[in-house]
C-alpha cells in the first residue's frame, strides 16, 4: 500500500480528534452553560498539535491505532484551547474574534471564560487519567511533558507582558517564542513518539526539531498578525502592535522577520534531516510544509 500523504493523514485524523474532544467534554461536564462555553472553540482550530502527536506516533509505529494516541492528543489540544481562551481576555490580549467566532468571553462573559478555561485545563488531566496507555511509564512521561509545557506557556505569557512596551532583545524575544509556543509543540511531538516506543535518541532529535519548528510557527503567527486579514485568520490581529508586544516584527520589521523566519525554517529542516537518518519522516515533512505555508 502506498504511504499516506500528510494531507490524507490530516483529513483522516482531524474528524477523529474533533469528535473525541466534543464527546469527551460533553460526557464530563454536567453544567449546561459551562459545557457550552467549553465546546464553543473546540474542534474549530487547525488542530496542529494533536495532529503532530498522531503524526509522530505513526512515524515510529506505522499504523498505530488511534485509541493509543487520542487521549494524549486531546489533552494537548485541551490545554492549548484553555490558553487561547484566557489569552483573549481583556487583561491579556483583549481579542474579540477567535477561530472564526466571537471569543469565549465575548459570547459568554468574562467569568465564564475564566471558568471554561479552567475546566478545559482540568479535562486534559482527566483525559490522561483515562488513557489506555500500555504501561505506567508512558502515562508518567506524557504527564511530565504536559505539566512542564504548561508552566512554560504561562511563563512565556508573563514574560511577554513584562517585555511589552520595552525594547526587547532578540534573545528575549526568542525566549518568549520558545516558552509561549515551541515548548507545547515539542511536547506534542515527543509524546507521540514516546507512545509509539521511539528510542531516547530519536526523542531527543524530535524535541530539537519541535523547539525550532514551534519558534518558526510563532514567527509565522506574528507575520500573519502584521500582514494578514482577520477574516482569513479567524481571529483579531491588531493586538501585537497596539499592545507593543515583544515580537520579532517589533524588533526587525516585516522584512527582517520574514528573513528570520526563513532562517529558523532552514534550521527546522536541518533538524528534521538528522532525524531522517533513523526514521521515515515523510509525514513530519508534510506537517512542516503545511505549517510554514499556512495563512491562518
Ligand atoms: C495560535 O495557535 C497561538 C499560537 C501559539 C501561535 P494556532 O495557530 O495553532 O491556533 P488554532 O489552534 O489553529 O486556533
Ligand atoms: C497565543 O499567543 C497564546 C499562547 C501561546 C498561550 P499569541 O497571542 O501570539 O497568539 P494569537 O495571535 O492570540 O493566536
Ligand atoms: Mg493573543
Amino acid at each position: 500500500m502506498a504511504a499516506m500523504t500528510f494531507a490524507e493523514f490530516y483529513d483522516r485524523v482531524r474528524p477523529e480528534i474533533t469528535s473525541f474532544l466534543r464527546n469527551f467534554t460533553q460526557d464530563h461536564i454536567a453544567d449546561n452553560r459551562l459545557r457550552e462555553g467549553c465546546l464553543h472553540l473546540l474542534g474549530r482550530g487547525k488542530l496542529i498539535r494533536p495532529t503532530a502527536l498522531f503524526a509522530t506516533a505513526d512515524t515510529f509505529q506505522p499504523g498505530i491505532a488511534g485509541e493509543d494516541c487520542i487521549h494524549a492528543a486531546a489533552a494537548v489540544e485541551l490545554v492549548h484551547t484553555f490558553t487561547l481562551i484566557h489569552d483573549d481576555l481583556p487583561e491579556l490580549d483583549d481579542a474579540e474574534l477567535r477561530r472564526g467566532v466571537p471569543a469565549v468571553h465575548v459570547k459568554f462573559g468574562h467569568a465564564l471564560a475564566l471558568l471554561a478555561g479552567d475546566a478545559l485545563f482540568n479535562l486534559a488531566f482527566t483525559a490522561l487519567q483515562e488513557a489506555p496507555f500500555s504501561g505506567k511509564d508512558k502515562r508518567e512521561y506524557v504527564l511530565r511533558e504536559l505539566t512542564d509545557s504548561i508552566t512554560a506557556v504561562i511563563e512565556g505569557q508573563v514574560r511577554e507582558l513584562a517585555l511589552s512596551g520595552r525594547d526587547a532583545t532578540l534573545a528575549e524575544i526568542e525566549e518568549v517564542e520558545r516558552l509561549k509556543t515551541a515548548r507545547l509543540f515539542a511536547c506534542a511531538l515527543v509524546c507521540g513518539a514516546a507512545i509509539a516506543g521511539a528510542s531516547d535518541a530519536q526523542i531527543d532529535a524530535l524535541r530539537r526539531f519541535g523547539l525550532i519548528l514551534g519558534r518558526a510557527y510563532q514567527i509565522k503567527d506574528d507575520l500573519i498578525s502584521a500582514t494578514g486579514d482577520s477574516r482569513t485568520a479567524g481571529k483579531s490581529l491588531e493586538q501585537d502592535e497596539a499592545l507593543q508586544r515583544p515580537t520579532i516584527i517589533r524588533l526587525l520589521g516585516v522584512e527582517g522577520a520574514q528573513a528570520r523566519f526563513n532562517q529558523v525554517n532552514a534550521e527546522a529542516l536541518a533538524a528534521l534531516d538528522k532525524l531522517a537518518a533513523t526514521a521515515d519522516v515523510s509525514l513530519l515533512r508534510g506537517l512542516h510544509e503545511m505549517l510554514v505555508s499556512r495563512e491562518k
